[in-house]
């Protein structure tokens, strides 16, 4: 049985006003820098001696053609979400991206005597002798010239603290691991400042990019008529789920589904303001009260199926479930004219399944979804860091800004209440 929820109030900004608005909001600040200025990022050595003036060294980057990163919150080896992006560049998978320097504020700091801090420090011992990469524990300690992104890729929570360390520490660029900002207040407020310091974002929303998604928007543009299901499948064993309900606290919507809604508010133009109904799929969802392991109780879903439609009259479902993959978790796209389906695209393909499984066989300690999502992860660095080199105005392409990020998160916050309301047992 389904149900329709109508958002109880309206704002009148109309989609075409939002989109002139984005557009401008990201044509500023990158029409001040100059393309032919290429990289200059610097550390300071490190503050030990704060009264002997500290000599600047240089980095690699500058006058090679490629802009300089700076990655803050790199997170364990084979783990962490920023360790797998800074070994993309320094692997050389990034062909714009010069990786100058990692800022580890926990691993380099009060975590170092810990395991991972160890395993950390090895590595980054490893990455400066083969690399010549610096690792610093804050951001005090790098002197910053030249166009720059500081990738973050730090807890959520400490997002909007980093964003503004960055850009006082003189980035030009910073491209921000989803979903930005624990909730639609410390989002809203981190664009603002960034905006009022003449600094873009741009969001680490893969799915923006990824082949199977981009192949279902091109078929669907084809085929008149037709909507369009985004499913979501992770591998979480029902027995897991109290553990999985409290580390992602945030809840189904933020967390799995929030990719999702930036495919939403990005292709769709879905927008709180723009909702002119959502139908939860009741049959299919199923909202849970389970305890956690520290013996609180969390209510989220273990799958949750809906269908917004925008007052524009574009009609998106998006179906994510917590365990509807027995086999590492998989994401679909199906394009259909009433109710037949018409074209279909699905990740991993039978190629990149067979690739993944090989390399996670040889490599059990590694984040599975590394393997899966390589690809686009190069993509959204290259992307962002050509982008940045060519001074070219407006944002990468396909890229989420942290204006769409915003409004991906404005919808969570919206439908999270709702669905759970419409949904719960
Ligand atoms: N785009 C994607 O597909 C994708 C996938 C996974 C994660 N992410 C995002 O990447 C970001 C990083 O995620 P992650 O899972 O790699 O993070 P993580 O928790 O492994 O590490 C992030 C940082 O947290 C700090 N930290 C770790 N333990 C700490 C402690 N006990 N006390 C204080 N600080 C501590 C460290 O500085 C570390 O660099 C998040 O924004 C996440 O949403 C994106």
């Amino acid at each position: 049985m389904q149900q329709t929820c109508r958002p109880s109030w309206v704002v009148a900004t109309s989609r075409l006003q939002m989109s002139i608005a984005l557009l401008l909001c990201a044509l500023a600040p990158a029409t001040a820098h100059d393309a032919s200025r290429l990289s200059h990022s610097r550390v300071l050595q490190p503050s030990s001696a704060p009264n002997t003036p500290a000599p600047l060294e240089r980095l690699r980057g500058g006058g090679d053609g490629k802009c300089d990163v700076i990655l803050v919150g790199c997170g364990v080896p084979k783990r962490g979400m920023g360790w797998y992006h800074a070994k993309q560049m320094l692997d050389g998978d990034v062909p714009s991206a010069s990786l100058t320097c990692v800022v580890e504020p926990w691993f380099l700091g009060k975590g170092a005597d810990s395991p991972p801090g160890k395993a950390f420090k090895a590595w980054a011992d490893e990455m400066t002798a083969k690399h010549g990469t610096r690792f610093c524990q804050d951001l005090s300690e790098i002197e910053i010239k030249g166009p720059t992104l500081a990738l973050i890729s730090g807890r959520t929570a400490d997002n909007p603290r980093l964003l503004k360390e960055v850009i006082a520490a003189g980035v030009t660029h910073i491209y921000l691991e989803k979903p930005g900002a624990p909730s639609v207040a410390e989002l809203e407020e981190m664009m603002e400042y960034a905006k009022s310091k003449g600094v873009p974002v741009y969001m680490g929303y893969n799915k923006n990019v990824t082949p199977y998604v981009l192949k279902a928007l091109e078929a669907q543009q084809k085929i008149p008529g037709s909507a369009i299901e985004f499913i979501h499948n992770n591998a979480y064993k029902v027995e897991e789920l109290g553990e999985c309900f409290e580390r992602n606290a945030e809840g189904m919507l933020k967390n799995m589904a929030i990719h999702e809604l930036a495919l939403l508010a990005t292709y769709f133009g879905v927008t709180v303001d723009n909702i002119a109904t959502v139908t939860p799929d009741a049959e299919f969802s199923n909202c849970l009260t389970l305890v956690g392991p520290s013996g609180k109780e969390f209510t989220d879903f273990a799958k949750v199926g809906f269908t917004v439609t925008t007052k524009d009259g574009n009609s998106v479902t998006v179906k994510a479930d917590r365990c509807g993959s027995t086999s590492g978790g998989n994401s679909i796209a199906i394009v259909s004219v009433n109710g037949v389906e018409k074209f279909r695209s699905e990740t991993p393909d039978e190629k990149l399944k067979a690739h993944c499984d090989a390399m996670a066989k040889a490599d059990p300690e590694m984040m599975p979804y590394f393997f899966l999502q390589h690809d686009d992860y190069i993509t959204l660095k290259e992307r962002a860091t050509a982008h940045i080199l060519s001074g070219k105005g407006g944002s990468p392409e396909g890229m989420a800004t942290i204006s769409i990020a915003l409004e991906t998160l404005k919808v969570a916050e919206y439908l999270t209440p709702m669905l759970t309301e419409a949904l719960k047992k």
